[in-house]
């Protein structure tokens, strides 16, 4: 894939003929794009935009809701408040370190992953790198990605393809014919990456120039807008709520394509002493062993490290057993197990938000438990982590494992709590030292360099050259919200308004 991943950062050449081109598309289409600035502060937005806002619904597909690509969405409202967040109370995580959670559900399309599409895409659009007109725009993913790729295009009135492997939640597939997209359901789970790369490069072969592919694997738009925007919200959060003597320890991330642990690139230059723990399923141990296998926590571990994931600067491995999470959405979401989170101390006001939480949340939440019990943590160390959906798009799975375990009681919830969160052990976590995090790097050659044709110097500059590599990418927001102010000059639609 050699040809449309990764280093259009690089260049920012400006195709003049295709800017235009889509900049009369977007007059037309009454479609306006958000800078990295106002997804990451909401108050920047124009005020006529966010009174607009008011009567448009989440998920509704209309292109004003480009600007709630934010974590800053208030439901209630239909405007905008502080991030949206959830401390997971001590009651129910049984360790003494305070653990923090981003809550994905309130992005349009329920997942923060609508902000790495985001992120891949309109670094594209506003240089002519990708002509709405005329070409289809590709999402290869295991689900969300794909889903908010799907729903971007739509907002933007651009030709969608979603490829995902055909085991996903039925939810996700019904989702994507909704809303319009041309989907491809390619062989096995999860963890069956190799196979969506395969179908990029038939369709790439049989459609050429027609389309695009946004690899959300190696494109850099998506871990950065994770660097910006997910970053300074778990930065605002720290700066509210941190008291006396706690400190950030550091940022919990599972890792599907290796965005939103991009969020640790920032929090590490903010907050110099803290951690990145990369957390993966314990059954596709790719990052722990170098291994490989299905799982069931949809949207992570995919049997490779990503393009885009910075190796050097990961410093826990977390592997997660799926048995925790597929138990725990049981627990976290039955009557029975409500009960007896209740009655085992946990506030009935906080359990009642534990749909928020999806199976990859919960995966997240156990790899922060696991990690403060292996670090001992202690009331002065907070940790962040990220549900990325919620059990909105699981209720299948629950549906499933209602027929194949039979009804959920009381007594089964106490064993639950008792081995999927009370006795949790530390068996699986696994600090980084040099060569530990020389041989994840090393992995990257056998996918990217043997199979997806990158470039083998810019490899070997990903760890030599790592003081530059990274920080080149990272700093790319304001360069891109310049041209996206210009692109939105060009269609006129920002002017005379308040
Ligand atoms: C539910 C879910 N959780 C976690 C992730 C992993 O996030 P990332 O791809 O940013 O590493 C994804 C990615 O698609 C996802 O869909």
């Amino acid at each position: 894939m050699a040809d449309h991943a990764g280093m259009l950062d690089e260049k920012l050449d400006v195709n003049e003929e295709i800017v235009e081109r889509t900049a009369a598309r977007c007059r037309e289409r009454d479609i306006i794009v958000p800078t990295f600035a106002q997804m990451k502060d909401p108050s920047l937005i124009p005020a006529s935009i966010r009174e607009e806002l008011k009567g448009i619904g989440l998920w509704d597909v209309h292109p004003r809701n480009l600007f709630r690509i934010t974590w800053k969405n208030d439901p209630e409202t239909g405007g905008f408040g502080g991030v949206n967040v959830l401390e997971i109370p001590r009651e129910l995580t049984g360790v003494k370190a305070r653990i923090f959670g981003l809550v994905g559900k309130w992005f349009p399309t329920g997942a923060h992953k609508v902000g790495a599409s985001f992120g891949c895409l309109v670094p594209r659009l506003v240089t002519g790198a990708f002509d709405p007109t005329r070409q289809k725009a590709v999402w290869p993913s295991t689900g969300n990605y794909c889903r908010g790729g799907a729903y971007v295009s739509r907002l933007l009135d651009v030709g969608a393809v979603a490829i995902l492997p055909e085991e996903m939640s039925p939810e996700r597939f019904r989702w994507l014919e909704e809303i319009g997209a041309e989907v491809f359901a390619t062989p096995g789970c999860e963890s069956n990456v190799k196979e969506i790369y395969d179908k990029c490069w038939e369709l790439k072969a049989e459609r050429g120039d027609d389309i695009v592919i946004f690899n959300q694997f190696a494109e850099f738009g998506n871990p950065l807008w994770h660097y910006e925007v997910t970053a300074s919200a778990i930065a605002e959060v720290l700066d509210e709520r941190l008291e006396g003597r706690e400190r950030f320890w550091g940022l919990v991330s599972a890792t599907g394509s290796a965005g939103t642990i991009g969020a640790g690139e920032r929090l590490k230059e903010l907050y110099p002493w803290s951690k990145v723990v990369a957390a993966e399923a314990l059954q596709c141990p790719t990052l722990l062993r170098n291994g490989y296998g299905g799982h069931r926590i949809e949207g992570i571990g995919d049997k490779h490290v990503p393009w885009i994931h910075n190796v050097r600067n990961t410093d826990v491995v977390a592997a997660v057993d799926d048995a925790h999470p597929m138990a725990l959405i049981r627990l976290f979401n039955e009557p029975a197990g409500r009960r007896v989170l209740v009655e085992a101390g946990v506030p009935e006001a906080f359990v009642e938000k534990l749909d928020l939480l999806g199976i990859s949340g919960i995966g997240n939440l156990v790899a922060a438990i696991q990690v403060a019990r292996y670090f001992e943590l202690d009331e002065d160390d907070v940790i962040f982590t990220i549900f990325t959906d919620s059990m909105e798009l699981y209720g299948s799975r629950l549906e499933e494992a209602r027929a194949a375990e039979g009804p959920y009681t009381e007594e089964r919830a106490r064993l639950d709590l008792a081995v999927h969160l009370r006795h949790l052990d530390t068996a699986h976590v696994a600090e980084l030292g040099h060569w530990d995090r020389r041989r994840i790097h090393n992995l990257k050659y056998f996918t990217w360099i043997e199979q997806q044709g990158m470039d083998i110097a810019e490899l070997d500059a990903q760890w030599r050259d790592w003081r530059d590599y990274w920080p080149r990418h990272w700093r790319m927001a304001p360069v891109y919200d310049r041209m996206i102010e210009a692109f939105n000059a060009r269609t006129g639609l920002l002017e005379g308004r308040g």
